[in-house]
């Protein structure tokens, strides 16, 4: 042994929800400006050699604090008016999952999350977070916006028929209603200077759902992550937990499939069933990796050269990767 560890090119990956189209260009506009600033803060933090996990925290806190998306701040209400958080993080080194399931009244449940990575027990439900806040000192925080409150009014006129809220909250989308329901949820896969892996997912849940229903992303299904690889999910949650899409792509590059095959390979698999949702991904060997069955994926990454996003990629089912 040398004593001298060598230093690996960082990569991140972000997300900010899949679903259906954004209802204008002024629309994309802000969610990439939202996205790319969050890629700059977080990758000279990487630079300056910041571990993948606290890495993947710091994206999460900063795409939880952004209204526009649904997670911390501005998630949707479920149909009983109240906003219940479920947030996970992978460390891909450890190979430890933490997560809180349905938590209220926090600002950032990626934290609660974070705190449980060293906990006998690593997943707590609503009661648990809360009792977890408590513990830790954290303020009671709302994380209710007028937007999404908008939207569920008006969602409530229609009898909750639609199968999810926007994918990110748009004065429009209250304005005009759109016909095609929107997925969000927020999440972020990282390489570190030192080659290693985490995965971070949070969301507000599909929105208008009923009281107690379980999002995929705090289950392993819409994050996970070992030494090879790492993928966050976004999208319908029933349709990622049937697929159990994070392992079934991490799995497959562990087993020695390139990432982008992997994903190629999911996302295929996933049309056949017409699933309807997005993921991202890292490889331990620098591959980044996007593909999504929905309209749009809101991804952005940083490779260390450039930022770049999947905003204009087609209609479709689509895979891609650098
Ligand atoms: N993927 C977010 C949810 O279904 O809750």
């Amino acid at each position: 042994m040398s004593g001298i560890s060598s230093f690996t090119q960082p990569k991140l990956i972000i997300h900010g929800g899949a679903g259906s189209s954004l209802k204008g260009k002024e629309g994309a506009d802000a969610v990439r400006k939202s996205l790319y600033a969050i890629l700059s803060e977080v990758y000279d933090l990487l630079l300056s050699g910041l571990d993948a996990a606290s890495a993947a925290v710091r994206c999460c806190e900063l795409l939880e604090d952004d209204p526009r998306f649904n997670a911390g701040t501005g998630s949707v209400l479920q149909s009983d008016g109240q906003i219940r958080m479920s947030a996970a993080l992978m460390n891909g080194v450890s190979q430890r999952f933490s997560g809180v399931i349905n938590a209220s009244r926090v600002k950032n449940p990626i934290q609660l999350a974070q705190f449980l990575q060293d906990s006998d027990d690593r997943v707590l439900s609503d009661i648990g977070a809360q009792e977890l806040m408590r513990e830790l000192q954290l303020p009671y925080y709302d994380p209710l916006t007028k937007i999404r409150l908008q939207e569920w009014l008006l969602e409530r006129e229609g009898n909750f028929d639609r199968a999810m809220a926007g994918v990110v909250a748009e004065r429009e989308l209250v304005t005009e209603m759109a016909s095609e329901a929107g997925r969000g949820t927020i999440g972020v896969v990282v390489l570190d200077s030192q080659g290693q892996i985490a995965a971070g997912t949070s969301t507000g849940g599909k929105g208008f759902e009923r009281i107690g229903r379980v999002s995929d992303s705090a289950m392993p299904a819409g994050n996970y992550a070992n030494a090879r690889a790492g993928v966050s999910c976004t999208g319908i949650g029933e349709h990622i937990i049937e697929e159990c899409l994070a392992p079934r792509i991490v799995i497959r590059t562990t087993d020695g499939l390139p990432l982008s095959q992997a994903f190629e390979r999911s996302f295929q698999e996933a049309d056949l069933r017409q699933r309807d949702f997005g993921a991202i991904g890292i490889a331990a060997d620098g591959t980044i990796a996007w593909g999504k069955t929905s309209e749009v994926l809101l991804a952005a990454y940083h490779d260390g050269e450039k930022m770049a996003d999947s905003l204009e990629m087609g209609t479709g089912t689509q895979t891609s990767s650098v």
